[in-house]
Order: C-alpha cells, then sequence, then structure tokens
C-alpha cells in the first residue's frame, strides 16, 4: 500500500527515484510524484495515474538534484488525483511522503486549519508536513530530526515517513511506525530509503531495517538511527539474499505468469536443507522449536486473503496427522474479537509480505496470551518474522504480481512442513513422516508436469471470456483450492466468482447453475470423488457447464457440456498443492483474454498494510 523512495547522493538521483517507483508500482499505482531539492528549491512534480505518466512529465520537465524523495500511491483519504498525490508539502520548504493511514487526522486538521494553515489536499499526510513546519518554526536549531520526533509522538496509526527539508538539504530523515520502510546502504556517497528492498537494488545490496518507532538521519556519508525513546541505535546491515535478476520479468509477458511458472523451483528452495534422509529436519524452525512443540495443544492460525487459503488447508492436515484442533480466521475479524485461547495454543500467522496490517495486529493482540507465535513468511527482515517467537522462510523469491501464486504454493509446503513438525511430537508415525517428505521431493517434479496442461487451459479460458459469473466447487482440502480460484479469477479478471464446498450445492447455490454459469472444479482421483461426482450430476441436470481438473479421465469423463483436463497423480496430501497451479493458469488466461491489467489489477496493491 502506497510506495517510498528516497535518496540523498553526491549524483543526481531523478532517475533512482523514478525506478524505484517502477518497481514498487505493486503496492499501488494510482499517482505518483516526486520532490527534489535543486541546491536552489524544492521542486515537486506530480501526477495522477500510474508512474509512467510521471516519468512522461519529468521527461518534458527534468528535475535535477541529489536530494529527494518520490511515492507511488494506493488511495485511501481523497481520490487518486494529481492534488492528493505525495509529496504533499508546507510551503515551499518541506516535503513529506507517507505510507500507512493516521488515525487522528481530523482533529489535527482542524486545530492546524484554526492556526491559518492551508490545505490543499483530501489526505491524512497532508497534516504531517503542516505538523513538521510548525515543528521547525518553534524549534531554534531547525532540527529536523527532532521535529519528526515530536511530530511522529502526535501521530495515532500507521505509517513510514520520508521528509526533506530546504533548510537542511544535506540530509534525509524517515521514520516508521506500522508500516515498512527500509535503508538502503550506498556504496558510497549516497543512501537511501524505500518500503521494499526491490525498489533500491538498482543501487544496492545492503540494507538496514528500521524497527518500530526508529527516526533515521541519511546525509551522503552517514546513517544515525534513534529508536522509539530516542536513544542511537544501531542496526546490523543485511546482504540481499536473492539474486538481483528475481525481481526482473525476463521474457514472460507478466509477473504473474513467470511467477506461476516458477513454482517447481520454489518449492525445491522451500524444501531445501529441510530435510534430510526422508525426515523434517526440526532445527529449521529455531534451536528452541522443539521444546514450544511439545506443549502444543491447539493451533489458531490467522491470515488474510490467500494466505488464509493456505491456513484453511493446513486446518485439514493438522487435525488428520496431528490430531490437535486448529482454528482458523481471517485477521480483519480476529484481531477485533475478544478470543478464546486455551492453554498451549500456539498461534500461526501466514504472510506473504509479513506487513499486512491486520496479521500484525492480531499477533500484537495476543501475543502475550499464547504458549508461542510461528510465522510462515516470504520476507525475511518483515514486521511479521521480526515480531514473532518463530519463522519459517517461504523462499519464493519477490512475488511482484499483485495476485498471489508462487507465495500460496510455497506457504503450503511451508505448512505441510510444519504439520510433520507438530505430528513427530504429537503420535504420527515415522513411517508417515518419511513417506510425506519423500512426496515432498517428488513434488517439484509434478508441478512440472501440471504446466504441461497450459496449452490447454488456455483454450479452456475461451469459454470464460465472455462470462459475467463462475462456480468453484472442491470437498475437503480442495474446498480452500476452490476457494482460491475463485479469488484469483474475481482479482485477476473481473469475473464474479463463487466457491462451496460441493456438498453445499443443493442447500442453496444450485438455484444459480443455467449455461451461463460454468462451473470449475477440482476432482482428484481420492475418497471424496465418488460424492464430488454426484455433486456434478447435479449440475449437469441443470444445464451448467463443467470444467473439471481432474486425477483421472477416466473417472470424469469427457462429454458434451463437460471438458475435462487430466492432472498428475499425486498423494492425497499434496493434492490441494499440485490441483492450485491449474486454477492460477486458468484465471491468467482469462484476464489475457479480457484484456485486463494482469499483473496491476484495479483497486487492489500488493502489501496491505493499512487496515
Ligand atoms: C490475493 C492476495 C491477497 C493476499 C493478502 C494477504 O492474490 O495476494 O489476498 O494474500 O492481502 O497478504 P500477505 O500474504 O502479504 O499477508
Amino acid at each position: 500500500m502506497c510506495g517510498i523512495v528516497g535518496a540523498v547522493g553526491q549524483r543526481p538521483v531523478m532517475e533512482i527515484l523514478l525506478e524505484g517507483l517502477r518497481r514498487l508500482e505493486y503496492r499501488g499505482y494510482d499517482s505518483a510524484g516526486v520532490a527534489l531539492w535543486n541546491g536552489e528549491q524544492l521542486q515537486r512534480l506530480r501526477r495522477a495515474g500510474k508512474v509512467q505518466a510521471l516519468s512522461d512529465a519529468a521527461a518534458e520537465q527534468p528535475l535535477a538534484g541529489g536530494l529527494g524523495i518520490a511515492h507511488t500511491r494506493w488511495a485511501t483519504h481523497g481520490k487518486p488525483t494529481e492534488g492528493n498525490a505525495h509529496p504533499h508539502m508546507s510551503g515551499e520548504r518541506l516535503a513529506v511522503v507517507h505510507n500507512g493511514i493516521i488515525e487522528n487526522f481530523e482533529p489535527l486538521k482542524a486545530q492546524l486549519q484554526a492556526e491559518g494553515y492551508p490545505f490543499s489536499s483530501d489526505t491524512d499526510t497532508e497534516v504531517i508536513a503542516h505538523l513538521l513546519a510548525r515543528e521547525l518554526a518553534r524549534q531554534p536549531q531547525h532540527d529536523l530530526v527532532a521535529a519528526v520526533a515530536a511530530v511522529t509522538g502526535q501521530l495515532e496509526g500507521a505509517f513510514a515517513l520520508g521528509v526533506i527539508s530546504a533548510d537542511q538539504p544535506d540530509q534525509l530523515v524517515a521514520a516508521r511506525k506500522g508500516s515498512p520502510l527500509v535503508i538502503g546502504v550506498g556504496l558510497g556517497g549516497e543512501n537511501f530509503i524505500a518500503s521494499d528492498q526491490l525498489a533500491l537494488l538498482q543501487v544496492t545490496d545492503r540494507f538496514m531495517f528500521l524497527a518500530e518507532g526508529d527516526i533515521a538521519r541519511l546525509t551522503c556519508d552517514a546513517i544515525q538511527v534513534w529508536n522509539a525513546a530516542g536513544e542511537p541505535v544501531e542496526h546490523p546491515v543485511v546482504q540481499y539474499e536473492h539474486g538481483t535478476s528475481a525481481a526482473d520479468k525476463g521474457t514472460f509477458k507478466h509477473y504473474m505468469l513467470k511467477e506461476i511458472y516458477e513454482q517447481p523451483e520454489v518449492v525445491k528452495a522451500t524444501l531445501a536443507g529441510r530435510t534430510s534422509n526422508g525426515r523434517l529436519l526440526e532445527q529449521a524452525f529455531g534451536a528452541e522449536a522443539g521444546a514450544i512443540f511439545d506443549q502444543v495443544r491447539q493451533v489458531q492460525i490467522v491470515a488474510c486473503g490467500t494466505s488464509y487459503h493456505a491456513g484453511l488447508i493446513a486446518k485439514y492436515w493438522l487435525e488428520e496427522l496431528v490430531g490437535i484442533p486448529c482454528m482458523v480466521e481471517v485477521a480483519s475479524e480476529f484481531r477485533y474479537r475478544k478470543v478464546v485461547l486455551p492453554q498451549g495454543t500456539l498461534l500461526l500467522t501466514i504472510s506473504q509480505s509479513g506487513e499486512t496490517a491486520d496479521t500484525l495486529a492480531a499477533l500484537r493482540e495476543v501475543k502475550e496470551r499464547v504458549l508461542a507465535s510461528l510465522a510462515i513468511c516470504n520476507v525475511p527482515g518483515s514486521s511479521l518474522v521480526r515480531e514473532s517467537d518463530l519463522s519459517l522462510m517461504t523462499n519464493a523469491g519477490p512475488e511482484i504480481g499483485v495476485a498471489s501464486t508462487k507465495a500460496f504454493t510455497t506457504q503450503l509446503v511451508a505448512l505441510l512442513l510444519t504439520t510433520l513438525a507438530l505430528g513427530r511430537r504429537h503420535g504420527l508415525a515415522e513411517a508417515d513422516e518419511q513417506r510425506i517428505v519423500t512426496d515432498l521431493q517428488q513434488l517439484p517434479q509434478l508441478l512440472q508436469q501440471a504446466l504441461e496442461l497450459d496449452p490447454a487451459i488456455r483454450q479452456m479460458a475461451q469459454a470464460f471470456a465472455e462470462k459475467q459469473h463462475a462456480l468453484f466447487l472442491g470437498r475437503g482440502t480442495l474446498y480452500p483450492v476452490a476457494m482460491e480460484g475463485a479469488l484469483k479469477l474475481k482479482e485477476i479478471s473481473y469475473i464474479h466468482a463463487e466457491s462451496y464446498p460441493a456438498g453445499e450445492l443443493k442447500h442453496g447455490p444450485l438455484a444459480l447453475v443455467d449455461k451461463e454459469m460454468p462451473v470449475v472444479t477440482v476432482a482428484p482421483r481420492n475418497d471424496m470423488l465418488d460424492k464430488l461426482k454426484a455433486n456434478l450430476q447435479e449440475v449437469r441436470a441443470r444445464g451448467g457447464e463443467l470444467f473439471v481438473f481432474a486425477g483421472c479421465a477416466q473417472e470424469v469423463k469427457p462429454e458434451s457440456g463437460v471438458q475435462v483436463l487430466e492432472v498428475p497423480q499425486v498423494s492425497s496430501e499434496l493434492e490441494p498443492i499440485l490441483y492450485t497451479l491449474p486454477l492460477q493458469l486458468l484465471s491468467y488466461h482469462v484476464a489475457v483474454l479480457k484484456g485486463t491489467d494482469v499483473d496491476q489489477p484495479r483497486n487492489l496493491a500488493k502489501s496491505v498494510t493499512v487496515e
């Protein structure tokens, strides 16, 4: 949600800022802007629309300077207009970019207006600019860090900030609380800030992660950081782990397609070093994990969106293989509910970004009341990982497409490893562990085979391009897979899609079925297949057109109105992982046929750092 880039250097930084914004565009793309100190004054350029509109404007109206901040927005307060685009300024001498939401901006705004500060936008951010200007005017020494400390103390909500001032043109000041912000340590004579490391891989691969409440001052040659109590602190400089090409589209038309195709490789990376001789290596969870797992009596999973769907699948695994109760809830509900957490509860959060506001808030809300917290996450230095007791990384590499694909399947792999780790402490037979570990080793190859369905799925997608609605059905662990399939289709093709456990059809949704309602089903050859086939008959009898991904075409026969694609045979535990791929490809091809913006679907953003 919103992307920030900032730079202070001995060379012109405009191009670095624009390239940073392009790389952050997945975080929000409704307007963009930049402010630069050109040696005499602060210059600002903003445009509604994508970063390209800002780039085009910059080509006609070049800005130069070695100190600047830039922003790509996902609108919360105020429409996506040029006037609401960041940076926001107070007068001509101070500019601010902000990611997050200031919850008490209304009383602050009223107070500032009463004091005569003029407002030109509908945003919550503009209050920060005026509060800073007021604070600087009160301070004889005009210290920007002191002003940011005083102002952030008045703000309620979440923020990551980048601030520059014409009165201190040698420095860039940054602050964070509740929204991500990382410092890029330059290779000499320059330093940077950004919402995500990806934005800065063009200039550095060394990063420093700010903690909650930190304020930092960056100059060309130095980085100073103070904690929430105002004490100087030092954070380690960490080397970026993934190759720098991980964030490139390569020869693929879209990031989403590239990320779908990366799944065999990233599943392998998520398994790497975590099993040996057919057994799980428990140390993957940290040295103290074993003692904690011994005491677990129930698991509470909390997550949002696609990550929530991964949690729903893990519930089937945990209850079946470990035999302990597992509850799963979306974080936005969980965090505001009076939840009962029996003794011995392991809080398991799942998040690609590790910065999702609701998931983080849920962790903070109950952290003190649970046995321990475990984060399954794709971003090592993220807030969720830092604030959890234990973590297991999904080594999916950067996921740029807004619709989550490889993050989901690697989350499932990590959750199955978690199931094995808990199972070992709660009576899962060694032979079962070995069987599942062996199956997991085969999974990358099976995923590769599933990708070979791509041309056939592209054909199948044509039947959806003119449709307004679609229904997704599954049973058991394949029901959350159907949920994920429906979410993918709606978010990138804008077709209304719903998912149901197939057994629920006759309790209501069957009324929707006619020839205009394509029904997608995931039907592996398992214990539930006969029951599922009966449900599919109910659809055929009402004229519904069926699109079936089946484990065995002998069992579900293609006929008029029934298209069947055969998915490779796989063990029952791994079905939800394998069957996800064809549904991802189906959504992708439908979206391409419809001509939507696949990687940046309307109204969405990748990392939901506001609630
Ligand atoms: C859907 C999607 C979202 C995210 C959700 C949680 O394709 O990407 O539903 O899964 O916003 O995000 P993370 O996993 O970063 O917490």
